[in-house]
């Protein structure tokens, strides 16, 4: 047998780009931001700020000239303006719904603006739903998010994106959509959102007021063929796109869904993976930009055509 030689196709920077299998493109990466009162550093996510809500424009501009995907935008209500339903969550002047407005004034249609219809940085408790008895009620739920996602598109949003984990929250924020005559905003589900350790930078982000943990409704990170599952109720009910998250460490749940899915699908690398990588390169333990966008390529191989990540810009930067 003539001896195969892999190495041939790995000898010159000119041949290992020719036989590449995938490269990231800025157009398929959305930046994850912050919309609070006031503009502040998050200790745990170096580089990533909160902005207010003119800083919103700024940042919208950015992600529209570097030719990212888009922008989800995230809500930091006031400490004081939290309650016990997250009602600021689907107030007309709630804090997201300005920073929606704003994103969509400053850029139009030349980006795409999303957001993330979830209560938890709305309510007091910090859950993604109502409490009875002490317990996420699903159904009790499912009105708010119907409610916050109006909210949403009434301030422009081009895209929701329920990232709960309420049973039947795709199909009913459908429903309210298209009941409003906002049947050309799209929903971009996060199917498979498993309860992680690495949404903690995340909640300082966002003031997380969290008692207790997710889950009872985010899933178990054992549960590979579950996230499938998740992801075709998802696809049934009328996603647009669906979203595995988090990205790195679930590219097994990610090619899975990537594998059935008639749909784009979404992958969210999420604040821990943004942490890890930026405290061992302060150390001096890993090349930064290297660690950046190795993880980003090997979530792009792994089957997402879409990647959620705070590096967009950066890497938008670099890639051109
Ligand atoms: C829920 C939501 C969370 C994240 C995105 N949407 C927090 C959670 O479920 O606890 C985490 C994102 C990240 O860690 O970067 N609104």
């Amino acid at each position: 047998m003539i001896p195969m030689r892999p190495r041939r196709l790995r000898r010159t920077p000119a041949m290992r780009r020719l036989v590449r299998e995938v490269a990231v493109r800025p157009s398929q990466l959305v930046l994850p931001v912050f919309v609070a009162e006031d503009e502040g550093d998050i200790s745990s996510m170096p580089g990533v700020r909160r902005h207010t809500v003119d800083g919103i424009r700024r940042v919208a501009e950015d992600v529209a000239r570097a030719g990212l995907g888009g922008i989800m935008l995230f809500g930091v209500p006031d400490p004081a303006d939290k309650d016990d339903e997250g009602t600021q969550a689907w107030a007309e002047d709630g804090i997201l719904q300005r920073g929606i407005a704003a994103a969509v004034d400053a850029v139009g249609d030349d980006t795409v603006v999303m957001a993330d219809t979830c209560l938890d940085e709305f309510t007091s408790h910090g859950h993604c739903g109502f409490l009875v008895d002490g317990e996420v009620d699903n159904d009790a739920t499912l009105p708010a998010y119907v409610s916050m996602a109006l909210a949403q598109a009434r301030a422009g949003a081009h895209v929701v994106a329920p990232s709960g984990m309420m049973d039947g929250q795709v199909e009913a924020i459908r429903a309210g959509l298209d009941g409003d005559g906002f049947t050309d905003v799209a929903i971009l589900a996060y199917a498979a959102k498993y309860a992680s350790s690495f949404y903690g930078p995340f909640r300082e982000a966002v003031d997380s007021t969290l008692q207790g943990d997710r889950r009872t409704y985010q899933q178990d990170p054992a549960n590979r063929r579950e996230g499938l599952r998740e992801a075709e109720l998802d696809l049934a009910e009328g996603a647009d796109m669906v979203m595995v998250k988090p990205a790195g460490y679930y590219l097994d749940v990610l090619a899975d869904v990537a594998a059935i899915s008639d749909v784009p699908v979404a992958a969210y690398q999420v604040s821990g993976e943004y942490a890890m990588i930026e405290a061992a390169a302060q150390r001096g333990w890993i090349d930064r930009e290297r660690a950046i966008e190795e993880s980003v390529t090997a979530i792009v191989r792994a089957g997402a055509d879409i990647v959620l990540t705070y590096w967009g810009l950066e890497m938008a930067s670099w890639l051109k």
